[in-house]
């Protein structure tokens, strides 16, 4: 665990927060997240199925499909609420969001070997004075940062299995993704992949 994170376009990498057995353990719980909301393909608004597969823990979920993007209160197949954010993933936000509000959505990413995210901003949210905080488990992830407009220039970093990125202040509304997974960087999982938990303050502040 570093002792100070390093700081790439505002954004906060703490390389290294969590040691093998709290990353096993925490992949635990997301297995038990996935059993009762499975993970799911969304198709962007455009048709196309994204190659990232997701689900959600806490009060919403991001889901998308051909009426747009938005947070749900339930699962768009099963029709039931998201379980519950594990005290593992809660305890990741306590130390590092510094922020007041507790998170109301912890999105969870599954990318094979194929998948990768686009460049994006995460603005469907109603507090941007609160963080995100996104935790890498497994296969590293080339995670790209760039500007608060798209296009520009970007800088680029592998994102290993239990490093953590706070993205708030100048760097919360930050296009960023993920351009391509590295294959066996990781023996975390049994049949590889890489798996992202986002951690997001849904709802306005009081
Ligand atoms: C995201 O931006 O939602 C995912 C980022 C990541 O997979 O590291
Ligand atoms: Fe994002």
């Amino acid at each position: 665990m570093g002792a100070s994170p390093l700081i790439l376009r505002g954004a906060s990498i703490w390389q290294g927060w969590l040691d093998r057995d709290a990353q096993s353990m925490m992949l635990q719980d997301i297995r038990d997240v996935v059993r009762k909301a499975p993970l799911l393909r969304p198709i962007t608004p455009r048709g196309q199925a994204m190659s990232v597969r997701m689900s959600a823990a806490g009060r919403f979920g991001w889901v998308s499909d051909s009426g747009g993007y938005r947070y749900s209160e339930q699962h768009p197949q099963t029709g039931t609420p998201w379980p519950e954010i594990p005290h593992s993933v809660m305890a990741v936000w306590t130390a590092l969001s510094g922020y007041h509000r507790p998170p109301e959505c912890c999105l969870v990413n599954f990318y094979d070997s194929q998948a990768r995210m686009g460049m994006h901003q995460d603005r469907d949210e109603q507090d941007f004075d609160a963080p995100v905080v996104s935790i890498s488990l497994g296969e590293k992830g080339l995670f790209r940062i760039g500007n608060h407009t798209r296009g520009g220039k970007t800088d680029s970093l592998w994102l290993s299995s239990g490093d953590v990125v706070v993205m708030g202040g100048d760097a919360r509304l930050r296009y960023h993704g993920i351009d391509r997974i590295q294959p066996g960087s990781s023996t975390l999982m049994p049949n590889g992949g890489r798996v992202n938990l986002t951690l997001r303050v849904v709802t306005p502040p009081a």
